[in-house]
């Protein structure tokens, strides 16, 4: 097998592209990652403190949707593949704040593709999402040829960005291939999601707000199983193939919610029921025997287990946590973007 040398990851300084520069730098000792990252809110140097004396890791402060620095970084690294992750991430700000999706999530697809391109990058790996199948009534599950059926502003824009991925592949020959995962739970997950969110409310006995009916389903996988997925599509997926990635662990977000409050031993008198979030998909399944068959991979983390380490670690991290939460990464917002609403956890 190949391995990629010097790999572009795109958006390491957030949630689970920081997780993925770990998971790199342990499985393949000769392989450099540059992480490429504009700090918006939601993505902070202090989660990569301890890389700091790593030299197989170079930080470089950037815009996916910034041609110029594009074009800098490029030149500067001979870059064998790229990884992209950088993104607005979440469904609740798209719904006021489309514009800006589209402007990271699909336009600077559309950049990172033709720099990608023009400076002869020999893999590119889409880590795009479930959310663009839509939703799913109460059986079945997604399938990489399900319909593409956004129904969110967030969705729209990476499935957008999934069909300008494809269009690389096909019209310009570009080795695509798009990664399409279920939710992810773990360390530094900025916490406006789900499980974060509800870990830092009942540690300071806030309501914890379910939205709807809190029967809304997601299929659940530990960060570090997604990124041996990606490690895996990214060596050894085959050109302008899409590849699902699901850890069949499908949900109710109140059992969640309940299990988290038993973890922390917190009563579930927490719990607020709220109004539902507009155009709440009803459930995410993944169909995910692609990759299991053709590449092998399989989730070697348990929901339960990991949901226990996950509650550790934000407990044992309260500052990083606390300082996330209280906005303290909004200047590298507001000088990227001006005054966006501050974060809504
Ligand atoms: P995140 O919000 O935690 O991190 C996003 C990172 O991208 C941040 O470090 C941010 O600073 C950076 N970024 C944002 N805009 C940028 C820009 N214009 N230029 C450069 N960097 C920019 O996100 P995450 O949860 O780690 O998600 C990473 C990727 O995985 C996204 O593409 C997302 O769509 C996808 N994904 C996430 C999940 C999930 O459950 N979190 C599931 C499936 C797929
Ligand atoms: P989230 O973590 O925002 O991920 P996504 O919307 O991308 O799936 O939300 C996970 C589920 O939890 C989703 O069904 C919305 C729900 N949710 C709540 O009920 N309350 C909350 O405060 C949040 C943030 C999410």
């Amino acid at each position: 097998m190949n391995t990629y040398k010097n790999i572009l990851v795109t958006g390491g300084a957030g949630f689970i592209g920081g997780n993925f520069v770990r998971y790199m730098l342990d499985a393949h000792p000769e392989t450099t990652l540059v992480n490429y990252d504009a700090l918006t809110y939601a993505g902070n140097l202090e989660s990569l403190a301890d890389l700091e004396s790593e030299p197989r890791h170079v930080f470089v402060k950037g815009n996916v949707a910034d041609k110029r620095q594009l074009e800098d970084v490029f030149t500067e690294h001979a870059f064998d593949a790229v990884v992209h992750f950088a993104a607005e991430t979440h469904v609740d700000r798209s719904l006021t704040d489309a514009e800006l999706f589209i402007e990271t999530n699909t336009c600077g697809t559309q950049r990172l593709l033709d720099a990608a391109r023009a400076h002869g990058v020999k893999r590119y790996v889409q880590i795009s999402t479930d959310e663009v199948y839509g939703s799913l009534g109460p059986e079945g599950e997604f399938a990489e040829n399900s319909p593409i059926q956004p129904n969110n502003p967030y969705a729209a824009s990476k499935a957008a960005a999934d069909f300008l991925v494809r269009a690389a592949h096909k019209t310009h020959g570009l080795e695509v291939a798009i990664t399409r995962c279920s939710n992810n739970f773990g360390p530094w997950q900025f916490p406006e999601k789900l499980i974060p969110l509800m870990i830092a409310n009942a540690q300071e006995n806030k309501p914890l707000p379910v939205y709807g009916d809190g029967l809304h389903v997601r299929d659940w996988l530990y960060v570090q199983d997604h990124c041996s997925a990606i490690d895996a599509v990214l060596h050894k997926g085959r050109p302008g193939e899409v590849y699902n990635i699901g850890g069949h662990k499908d949900v109710p977000n109140i059992e969640v919610v309940r299990k988290l409050l038993a973890i922390l031993n917190k009563p579930e008198s927490l719990i607020a029921f709220v109004k539902d979030r507009p155009g709440h998909d009803r459930r995410y399944a993944m169909d995910s025997t692609k990759i299991r068959t053709e590449l092998g991979w399989t989730p070697a983390h348990s929901f339960e287990d990991s949901l226990r380490q996950t509650v550790q670690w934000y407990l044992d991290n309260r500052e990083w946590q606390e300082r996330a939460r209280s906005g303290a990464y909004q200047d590298y917002y507001r000088t990227l973007y001006g005054n966006r609403p501050a974060a809504s956890a």
